[in-house]
């Protein structure tokens, strides 16, 4: 096998955060003559990038090693050898216990180790069993190199960037805080360089990311420290650079210059994911969110007066453990008081470690289901309402990628909807004004307008 030859396959699960970090460790293996594959059946290292959130999650890295488990024996029947690894949340949390369970798993490394990858993986390849789930002290993202071959290959019009890694919020449900260690925010000046270089690769929209990424409070490039508010200014001033997003926001952290950053900086799209989890002040309390329903509430109507038109998207964990049915419906009158454009809703998951797996009145999992589809229904309704409410009207889309019929683009609005529709490909990359003439539950369809459109122009106005 020569050095040029080696064939990476990683699959990732979980959130934005591991599709970041899944580029970042194919960066890091890149020197050491990895390329990533489409398919696991010719790779020399398997990755599986897991998830740790709830136990379904957690639970599928085991079937998938299984899975992965034929290949390497297939493969070790043609002379091949081939090397599992186990990254990611499941790794930081079980450790060891992942090579007990699976002895044929080689490695398994925590998200803070991904920049000592090639050393790790040199040891398994001599055939030692690694295990690497320390906090280092220093920062792995001065370690990971910037413009690699994978960041080359696979630039887009869209983007990750991690900006802020971990948590200190410890809500009594979450594993994160376990998982990814404490917070740390990336210094401005770092976030820039690679904003800079995404867009000089063809990037056109950034998400910044961090599990808690308006708590992002990192150096500033001129000495003192900067809020996510005037790194979103910052940004906004690369040329070339059309779009920014971030997420995930804690309601705690929405200070006042972040809100006015939706008013003012006109490349921030007027999208926000801010999950609530509960609508119930006694629910919140159990969870650990530090806030109460009233500040949320509060919160919302300040970032609408802010940005009008802004759509807003939740997280909701329903069963809580001595959530009744009055808690419940207080959830459900939050919903209907706010209006989401899009939401993620689940099932409670009692998590290993967590102060809420041993709470009292846990909910049995029927009622939990129960109430998931009440909520759900709810959610989809309103979903379903606020693509409606879009048809007729004009949206900027940036078109991404090329859709699943010949001839079809497929592209995002400012509110996040995939939009479909018919365009040449040389437009990708490129924000266009699309009419939106039907919507889907989860997207849209529309046409490039034509000259007599010109004297109707429909712009979107608040949604709710
Ligand atoms: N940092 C984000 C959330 C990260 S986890 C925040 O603070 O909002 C993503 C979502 O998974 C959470 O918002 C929550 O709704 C859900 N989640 C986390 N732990 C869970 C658990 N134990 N059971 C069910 N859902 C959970
Ligand atoms: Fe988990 Fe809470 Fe931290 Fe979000 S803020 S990552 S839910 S502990
Ligand atoms: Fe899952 Fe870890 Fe993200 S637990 S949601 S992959 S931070």
């Amino acid at each position: 096998m020569t050095a040029s030859s080696k064939k990476l396959f990683v699959k990732t699960f979980g959130c934005q955060m591991n599709v970041y970090d899944s580029g970042r460790m194919a960066d890091a293996l890149a020197p050491a003559g990895f390329v990533r594959t489409e398919t696991p059946d010719d790779a020399d290292l398997i990755i599986l990038n897991t998830c740790h959130i709830r136990e379904k999650a957690a639970e599928k890295v085991y079937s998938e090693v299984g899975r992965m488990r034929g290949i390497k024996q297939a493969r070790r029947g043609a002379g091949q050898e081939t090397l599992i690894a186990v990254a990611g949340c499941v790794a930081q949390a079980e450790g060891e216990e992942i090579v007990r369970r699976a002895p044929v798993v080689d490695l398994v490394f925590g998200p803070q180790a991904y920049h000592r990858l090639p050393a790790l993986v040199g040891r398994a390849q001599r055939g030692e069993a690694v295990v690497d789930t320390d906090f280092p002290a220093e920062d792995k993202f001065d370690h990971l190199p910037g413009a690699s071959p994978e960041r080359i290959r696979t630039a887009g019009p869209t983007a990750f960037l991690t900006i802020q890694e971990g948590c200190d919020k410890f809500c009594t449900f979450c594993v994160v805080p376990y998982t990814r260690g404490a917070e740390v925010s990336r210094p401005a000046a770092a976030i820039m360089d690679e904003a800079r270089r995404l867009v000089e690769l063809g990037t056109r929209e950034i998400t910044l990311l961090g599990q808690n990424v308006n708590a992002w409070h990192g150096a500033a490039p001129g000495g003192g420290e900067w809020g996510l508010g005037r790194l979103l200014h910052a940004l906004a001033g690369i040329d070339g650079l059309e779009r920014l997003r971030y997420t995930t926001s804690h309601p705690r952290d929405m200070d006042d210059e972040l809100i006015a950053a939706h008013r003012d900086v006109p490349q921030l799209m007027p999208f926000l994911h801010l999950p609530v989890q509960s609508g119930c002040d006694r629910v919140l309390a159990l969870m650990n969110r530090r806030h109460r329903r009233s500040d949320y509430l509060r919160l919302v109507d300040r970032i609408r007066k802010a940005r009008p038109d802004i759509a807003l998207s939740g997280d909701f964990i329903v069963g809580f453990p001595g959530e009744d049915e009055v808690d419940f419906e207080d959830t459900m009158e939050l919903v209907r008081d706010v209006g989401y454009a899009q939401a993620f809703s689940f099932k409670y998951s009692p998590r290993p470690g967590t102060p809420g797996a041993t709470m009292e009145d846990q909910v049995p999992d029927e009622v939990r289901g129960e109430r998931l589809n009440r909520l759900q229904a709810l959610l989809r309704h309103q979903q379903h309402n606020f693509n409606e409410g879009c048809v007729g009207t004009r949206l900027p889309v940036l078109l991404e990628r090329p859709g699943r019929k010949v001839g079809q683009l497929v592209g995002r609005s400012p509110y996040l909807q995939p939009v479909n529709v018919d365009a040449d490909a040389a437009l990708l990359g490129e924000v266009i004004e699309v009419v939106i003439e039907e919507a889907g539950p989860n997207s849209l369809f529309g046409r490039l307008p034509q000259v007599r459109d010109e004297a109707n122009p429909v712009v979107m106005e608040s949604r709710f």
